[in-house]
């Protein structure tokens, strides 16, 4: 799969709830996890590859894992990391960002989930959480910070594929 690029109008708009967790979902999230470590990356949503849908698949070394309509209901602490992204290719920034963060949704079965999370995993969560939401990386950047990328990412995104590449918007569509 194709990961959508900075620039791309679906990484900005809100996903919306899966209602039915079926074989078309179950083979998406096969292809997310197979996209994800192609990258390398250590988590995707599904926004990313152009499906809005609230999905997402991480992996921070204990295997494959996917969360299906994630939401975060507690957060706790502070914690400075390195954050980089996968539709933000060779760019990184320092963030602060909650350290433990409770994370609910569903797994690929429908069984409820509920997991306390901190440092590497807690941002996960919170990075795939902001993309499924429409929020980017540089929306959490400081003013300096921001400044540079913006400048940078002006420049990257005139060459930029645009379109549907994969076709998922009309499979994804009802
Ligand atoms: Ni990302």
């Amino acid at each position: 799969m194709i990961i959508r690029q900075y620039g791309d109008p679906v990484l900005k708009e809100m996903t919306r709830e899966v209602v039915d967790i079926d074989a078309a979902v179950v083979a998406l999230t096969e292809s997310m996890v197979e996209t994800m470590y192609e990258a390398p990356g250590s988590g995707l949503a599904a926004n990313q590859v152009g499906v809005q849908r609230r999905i997402f698949v991480y992996d921070i070394g204990e295997g494959p894992r996917t969360v299906i309509n994630p939401r975060i209901v507690e957060t706790d602490g502070e914690w400075v990391y390195e954050e980089g992204c996968l539709s933000i290719p060779g760019l990184s920034w320092e963030i602060v960002r909650p350290n433990a963060v409770h994370l609910v949704g569903l797994d690929l079965e429908g069984n409820e989930l509920s997991i306390e999370a901190t440092e590497l995993e807690g941002r996960v969560f919170q990075h795939e959480l902001d993309h499924l939401d429409g929020i980017l990386l540089v929306e959490r950047l400081n003013p300096d910070q921001r400044k540079e990328a913006l400048g940078i990412l002006r420049r990257r995104t005139l060459d930029m594929p645009a379109g549907d590449p994969d076709g998922l918007s009309r499979i994804f569509t009802r």
